[in-house]
């Protein structure tokens, strides 16, 4: 017996990954939002598109300034994961409310990356479309670092406790590492 899941649900039965938190700046403004929806698009050049609503503040701040940094985050910044995905930028420095550190990139000048995530990818614009009520970014990646400890070739999903969205309320995280 299968349950039926109705199609806006639907995008539940689908993972797309660890969540990511995005940083983007603008003049004088500085965000951080919580993402489920992203993905890789091309080795070469090395591509990655990430999908935000219309209405995100992180959506605007992103098309003025044309870069956007994907920092990933561990089980430990749960709770922070959660109040960025919540609040909008528009009215609150999250970085100062979710005593998370920004840090100056390496390559990109304008956007900041967050110190306490495991790994950071600093991404240069170059398209933009738009798909019902969402934009998808595609960006290149320009330069990209992980916690030494922690990667090697690919994450150790043993050691770096991913998350990943279910959906609503729901994560859940990488336990061990299955070479096949
Ligand atoms: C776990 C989680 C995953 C989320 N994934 C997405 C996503 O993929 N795309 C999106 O547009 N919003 C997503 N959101 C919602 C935004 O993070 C949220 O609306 C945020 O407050 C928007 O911030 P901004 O207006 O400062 O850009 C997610 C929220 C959470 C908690």
């Amino acid at each position: 017996m299968k349950l039926e899941v109705s199609p806006q649900s639907s995008t539940r039965l689908l993972s797309s990954g660890n969540v990511i938190l995005v940083t983007s700046a603008y003049k004088d403004k500085k965000n951080i939002v919580t993402l489920a929806w992203k993905t890789p698009l091309s080795h070469k050049p090395p591509l990655a598109g990430i999908c935000i609503a219309k209405t995100h503040f992180s959506s605007e701040l992103i098309e003025k300034s044309q870069e956007f940094i994907i920092n990933v985050p561990d089980l430990n910044l749960l709770e922070k994961v959660v109040f960025c995905g919540k609040v909008s930028g528009r009215d609150t420095d999250k970085f100062q409310e979710a005593k998370l550190t920004p840090i100056k990139a390496k390559r990109l000048i304008k956007t900041p990356l967050i110190a306490e995530c495991i790994g950071n990818l600093e991404c240069s614009l170059i398209d933009v479309r738009e798909f019902g009520d969402h934009k998808l970014f595609v960006a290149e990646i320009i330069y990209a670092q992980a916690e030494e400890e922690l990667f090697s070739e690919t994450w150790n999903a043993g050691k770096a406790k991913l998350l990943y969205h279910l959906g609503g309320k729901f994560f859940t995280t990488s336990e061990k590492m299955i070479e096949a």
